[in-house]
């Protein structure tokens, strides 16, 4: 086990995923946990994070000291390095140029971090102070324009310090100096798995849920279903788990659900048919944002009502993923600073009296679907594409009619079918058709039309922040284009949406 501690940084997470990546395992710690505790976990290596502090400020968070004598190596990284150099009998000063984003690396000396990699590379910077003395026993092996001391290396008692950061993307070789790191100094063997992860994680369930019972809301989305399987796996009967049908799904989209869940893995499955209460309460609402609300609001109520039903509940599951609890609030004893509260995180739990269960806290979503592959999900619920909350609700303009949804859902399925069938649904990011309720003249036979208008959105995106629209080939738009027409009542006009976002979003409402 390699040891990570928490003091904070935004990529303490990214750190722990780079060392799944090597296929070792690891556990983050807060920065507070004790030598005692790190020998008991029979820690190989010890890595300490960056973090937002400042080891110059009086109160910035500190490890226990003690974890310098386990004979153990050490890994400091950013604010990790700073606690040594100060922990350890080095300066540390306050910079007079703060060093932010790319910076160049100067290898002088060939140390066993480094070893293998070229005498200059790109690095990634994120810092305000720097060290000016180096503890006993340290030799600088590299340095920035900034800093002699961006990398330094106590061969003998096995201490290790980066100035910058190789976890992230932007860092050249990083992987390999984590490597190095885990491989060659700690001496780690690289057998973990993702199946490892699953028994652990399993493990950790049922320590934390002992005899409660649990409930989880099922999207049919990624992380709600592979947290389903996970902790139906854990912990059995325990789990209920409701699906709330709000009429605004895809077609076949709950029976596909109750197809894997109950039939297949024999989930204690609670199903809310409740479309008629959501399209009453947006009879006439016509503002995206007030039907957005209103079915957020729904939502709620439907899941409470559904949840008194089955009796005593004590924890609320979630599939809350690592980027997601990283844009939310600091949670406790987390230094991290705020960045932003997400959607997803918080609301439904505090109301309802409800303590939190989010498995996959750790996770990335290719993780999280590398182990819905291990629970054996079918693939084609793994590699689903993102679907909002307010599903069909934000696909048909302006006020939503039953009819509206069932011609945008016939013709949905279409787009999805041919999608499929071309290869092309795994190319991109999203595929799905808008309702459009304008009416336009066509001709059909040798009778006049006016029927509505589908809209084809399809993107490319890697996290749905910047997205563009994606180039289908024209026979493939051609045939979707026919086969929606033909077989689709009440549609005689197909339109291509080629916006990129910015300046429009990915939805259209
Ligand atoms: P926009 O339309 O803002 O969408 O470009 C970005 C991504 O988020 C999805 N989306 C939502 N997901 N609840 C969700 O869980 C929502 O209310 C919601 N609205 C949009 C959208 O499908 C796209 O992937």
């Amino acid at each position: 086990t390699i040891a990570v501690l928490d003091f904070g940084s935004q990529y303490t997470q990214v750190i722990a995923r780079r060392i799944r990546e090597c296929n070792i395992y690891s556990r983050i710690f807060p920065y507070s946990v004790t030598a005692a505790e790190l020998r008991k976990a029979n820690v190989s290596g010890i890595i300490l994070s960056g973090g937002p502090s400042s080891v110059l400020t009086k109160g910035s968070p500190r490890p226990d000291k003690k974890i310098f004598q386990l004979g153990v190596p050490v890994l400091g990284i950013c604010y990790g390095l700073q606690l040594m150099g100060k922990l350890l009998g080095g300066d540390v000063a306050k910079s007079d140029r703060r060093e932010y984003g790319r910076g160049r690396l100067t290898i002088k000396k060939k140390g066993r971090l480094l070893k293998g990699l070229p005498k200059s590379i790109k690095v990634w910077n994120s810092h305000g102070d720097k060290v000016t003395a180096l503890p006993e026993g340290f030799e600088p092996i590299a340095g920035t324009e900034n800093s002699d001391y961006a990398v330094i290396e106590d061969a003998t008692r096995n201490f290790y310090g980066l100035q910058f950061h190789p976890e992230v993307v932007h860092s050249e070789r990083g992987d390999d100096i984590i490597k190095n790191f885990l491989v060659g100094v700690c001496k780690c063997k690289q057998d973990w798995k993702m199946s490892n992860y699953v028994d652990q994680a399993i493990q950790d369930i049922r320590d934390q849920v002992g005899d409660s019972r649990v409930i989880l809301g099922l999207s049919g989305g990624v992380d709600s279903s592979v947290a389903a399987a996970l902790i139906h796996r854990a912990i059995g009967d325990q789990l209920t788990c409701v699906f709330v049908d709000n009429g605004l799904l895809r077609l076949r989209e709950r029976d596909r659900v109750e197809q894997v869940f109950r039939d297949h893995f024999h989930v204690d499955l609670r199903v809310a048919k409740s479309g008629k209460r959501f399209l009453k309460a947006l009879k006439g609402v016509t503002d995206p944002e007030r039907k957005r609300k209103i079915i957020g609001k729904i939502f709620v109520d439907v899941f409470e009502d559904t949840v008194k039903k089955i009796g005593d509940v004590d924890f609320l599951a979630q599939g809350t993923l690592y980027p997601d609890v990283i844009e939310s609030v600091a949670i406790d004893g987390n230094p991290a600073a705020l960045i932003k509260s997400h959607h997803n995180v918080g609301g439904l739990p505090k109301r309802m009296k409800l303590k939190l269960l989010e498995p996959f806290r750790e996770l990335f979503k290719d993780e999280v679907r590398a182990l819905g592959k291990e629970l054996g999900l079918p693939d084609e619920m793994i590699w689903r594409h993102p679907f909002p909350g307010p599903g069909l609700g934000v696909r048909v303009m302006g006020e939503i009619k039953k009819s509206y949804l069932d011609t945008l859902r016939e013709a949905d399925a279409i787009l999805l079918e041919e999608m499929k069938r071309t290869g092309y649904y795994s190319k991109v990011w999203q595929a799905f058709c808008v309702f459009l309720p304008v009416q336009t003249v066509g001709v059909m036979g040798d009778e006049r039309t006016y029927d509505y208008v589908i809209a084809l959105r399809v993107v490319e995106s890697v996290d749905a922040m910047t997205a563009d629209w994606a180039h289908i080939p024209h026979d493939i738009l051609q045939i979707i284009s026919n086969r929606i027409i033909n077989e689709v009542k009440g549609v005689n006009r197909v339109v291509l949406d080629i916006s990129s976002k910015p300046p429009s979003t990915i939805e259209w409402e």
